[in-house]
């Protein structure tokens, strides 16, 4: 059999869209290495939301060259494909600068790979597919297969909101819904091949708007019917995009799991308004507090951005003191990366770097802290724990609970892939340890 090597960036949507390629490959008879040096193809899935995308790229492609020399003077063939968001911002650009690269594909063309792999000819030319195809690539790829007991399932992409400091929407596309009968059924395939656990994924997955059924939250009472599924979770949720029926979802399904992603950015209204984000501080806080109704000990996390243009310390402050009432269980914050073609990054009132810099220590500083609060809370609780992975030694596991705290577990591997009950005896700020309850 063939081999590919896929090196993955970026979001959880790009993991998805690795996953969706090496099913696409393996019909075409490659299976998936973690070895380079054994690799027919050598992929990289690329991410372009911060600053050093394409300098990273070029060094990672680089790397990558020494195990395609290597294999030549063995006397075996390697392609390089390069594919992600970086090449749907700058793929001319990367052609040009690297010769090495044979093959690069933008995210809505990557059901073609394994057409353009056979086909492939350096001597006729090296191959850039940027577009937005009219059709969809869901209509093109074959049946899944969970590789683990947690699995991604995309059911919305692209993105029409066009925050100024963003490039998702220009390399994303625009808004696309996959039907209903299609998520359940490649969820139903995820089951059948041992997920029991889906997340859905979204760049604002709760505007998913498909065909069968009325929002995310009847989608997923949907998918709550199917058996052997113990537990859903999506991402990522545009604040002003929630439906009551979605809250209420986390209410009335057993298997919806207590957390919700929701990002904020910034706690000013002025910069909220900047960044073109649909709401204010004020109504991001009711929205929480929803959630907190409809299910009193949902986590909640967010992302943050420090330092967007214009930000005064004053705006600053305003973050913290949401983020201090908000009470967080988990974050990713950011300093402002100004990104070619958006908006932002022509605005005037840039922040000077070493201002951004204080103000993400100060930020991380108390989202760490809240983060040890929230964890040191469910120690001497006993949670039900998916136990997905192996740990980093012989005889432990790690797992999530429902608040998706990486648990640690000194247990046998025939535990893995079952949800147990543990007893949670410590927690550091990053993670739990547990015992069999
Ligand atoms: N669709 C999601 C976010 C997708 S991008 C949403 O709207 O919430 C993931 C995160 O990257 C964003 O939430 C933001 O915090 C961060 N991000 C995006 N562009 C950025 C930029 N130019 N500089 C710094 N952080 C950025
Ligand atoms: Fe980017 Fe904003 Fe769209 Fe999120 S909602 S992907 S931050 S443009
Ligand atoms: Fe990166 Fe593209 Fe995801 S820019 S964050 S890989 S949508």
């Amino acid at each position: 059999m063939k081999k590919i090597f896929i090196k993955t960036f970026g979001c959880q949507m790009n993991a998805y869209d690795s996953a969706r390629m090496r099913d696409a490959m393996f019909v075409h008879g490659y299976q998936e290495t973690n070895n380079p040096e054994q690799a027919d193809i050598l992929l990289l899935n690329t991410c372009h939301i911060r600053e050093k995308a394409s300098e990273k790229l070029f060094s990672e492609i680089g790397r990558l060259n020494e195990f395609k020399e290597k294999r030549k003077q063995e006397g075996k063939e390697t392609l390089i494909v390069v594919t992600g968001c970086v090449v749907q911002a700058e793929g001319d650009e990367i052609l040009k600068r690297s010769h090495l690269v044979d093959i690069a594909l933008g995210p809505q063309n990557y059901h073609r790979l394994p057409e353009l792999v056979a086909s492939y000819n350096r001597k006729k030319g090296r191959v850039l597919l940027a577009d937005f195809p009219a059709d969809s690539k869901f209509d093109y790829l074959p049946k899944t297969k969970a590789t683990s007991a947690t699995a991604f399932l995309a059911v919305q992409e692209g993105c029409d909101n066009f925050c100024t400091y963003c490039v998702v929407p220009y390399t994303r596309g625009c808004e696309y819904s996959r039907p209903a009968s299609d998520i359940i059924q490649e969820a139903k395939d995820l089951v059948a091949t041992g997920a029991k656990e889906i997340m859905l994924l979204g760049q604002n997955v709760n505007c998913w708007h498909g065909q069968g059924a009325s929002d995310l939250g009847d989608l997923i009472r949907q998918l709550a019917l199917i058996e052997g599924l113990d537990r859903i979770r999506y991402t990522t949720s545009y604040p002003s995009k929630i439906t009551q029926n979605l809250i209420e979802a986390h209410k009335d399904l057993e298997k919806l799991m207590p957390y919700i992603h929701l990002p904020i950015q910034s706690g000013s209204d002025k910069i909220l308004k900047a960044m073109n984000r649909q709401y204010t501080a004020k109504g991001y806080e009711e929205i929480v507090a929803s959630f907190r109704k409809a299910r009193p000990d949902i986590a909640v996390s967010s992302d943050f951005i420090v330092g967007f243009p214009g930000e005064t310390d004053d705006d600053f402050q305003e973050t913290m003191e949401v983020v201090k009432r908000v009470r967080y269980a988990s974050s990713f914050s950011f300093k402002y990366s100004p990104r070619p073609g958006t908006p932002a990054s022509i605005m005037k009132n840039q922040v000077a770097e070493d201002v951004k810099t204080k103000r993400l220590m100060i930020l991380q500083k108390e989202l760490m802290e809240q983060q040890q609060e929230f964890n040191s809370n469910t120690v001497g609780k006993i949670l039900p724990v998916l136990l997905t992975e192996k740990g980093k030694k012989e005889g432990q596991l790690v797992g999530y609970t429902p608040y998706l705290q990486g648990t640690h577990v000194s247990l046998p591997d025939s535990f893995l892939n079952k949800i147990v009950m543990l007893k949670i005896t410590k927690a550091s700020a990053t993670s739990l340890t547990g015992v069999e309850a």
